[in-house]
């Protein structure tokens, strides 16, 4: 192994904390075979710059873009790389974001390092990862503020309130949207766009990927129109299977589908 380029090494050489929340060994299981690739990666909160340095040393052919809502005196924290740009404005304001996407067109990877507040997590999140690059990475770093609430996160709700991490977990259902058997299911942001999910300690890996394949389970979101399909197809009893699957099966599904919606009014659910 090169020492010098490996990424603990360039971290320790940097003194930062992504080393000590132990961020580093997980970046390193996905960086070390794009490291010498020409990426353009985007880095959300820029403090005293370490991380900027350490993305600057490993990705030599790679643009390190740094925003910050704070004003970062490059050359008192050592940034006038040749390979760093750095912009100051707030990861949640649109006008600004947009002016980096027509900059910087889209991105490899993207670490949001910024407020870890909720709110700006999400916004963040909807702004850019639509010009995330195919393949690319969307990191989210401190989600443990996500159960904290004085960054906007909830310690007493934690499977229903409307944190970061709830976000992320519930982002999970887009990775398997087309398996849902409901046959009322709308398209729903991020359906076919994300092909995995990783959760770490308090931190999330989110992979861009095209995810069409077609279910084997379900035809639109309907467990019994394909069961209909398949079983009139290969006996050729039409009347039989519709009656089962189009009216029997479907009613069932129905019912559950009101059944749900009510306990969802009771529950005050949405
Ligand atoms: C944890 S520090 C970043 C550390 C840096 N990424 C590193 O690892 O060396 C968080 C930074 O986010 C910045 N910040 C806070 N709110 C922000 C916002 N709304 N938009 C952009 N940056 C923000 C802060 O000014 C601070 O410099």
């Amino acid at each position: 192994m090169n020492f010098e380029n490996d990424l603990h090494t360039i971290a320790k050489l940097h003194k930062s904390d992504k080393l000590d929340h132990g961020y580093i060994e997980v970046y390193d299981s996905y960086f070390k075979k794009i490291k010498d690739k020409e990426l353009k990666i985007l880095e959300i909160g820029i403090a005293d710059g370490q991380s900027l340095l350490i993305w600057s040393d490993y990705f030599k052919n790679s643009i390190i873009v740094g925003i910050d809502i704070h004003k970062i005196d490059v050359e008192e924290k050592n940034l006038d790389k040749k390979n760093i740009r750095v912009h100051q404005g707030s990861q949640s304001d649109k006008k600004f974001i947009n002016e980096i996407i027509n900059q910087y067109g889209n991105f490899d990877i993207i670490i949001d390092d910024g407020s870890h507040i909720s709110k700006d997590v999400k916004k963040s999140f909807h702004l850019l990862f639509p010009i995330l690059n195919n393949k690319g990475l969307y990191v989210v770093e401190d989600m443990q503020t996500s159960y904290n609430h004085f960054f906007g996160g909830n310690s007493f709700d934690l499977k229903y309130s409307n944190t970061h991490m709830n976000f992320f977990k519930n982002l999970t259902d887009r990775l398997n949207y087309q398996e849902i058997a409901n046959p009322f299911y709308t398209t729903k942001d991020y359906d076919a766009q994300i092909t995995n999910i990783s959760f770490y300690h308090n931190l999330v890996f989110v992979r861009k990927g095209l995810n069409n394949t077609v279910s084997k389970e379900v035809l639109n979101h309907s467990y019994e129109d394909m069961k209909f399909q398949e079983k009139s197809a290969r006996t050729g009893n039409k009347l039989r299977y519709y009656l089962k699957y189009k009216i029997f099966y479907k009613l069932y599904t129905y019912l559950l589908f009101i059944l749900y919606f009510i306990k969802k009014i009771i529950l005050f659910r949405f």
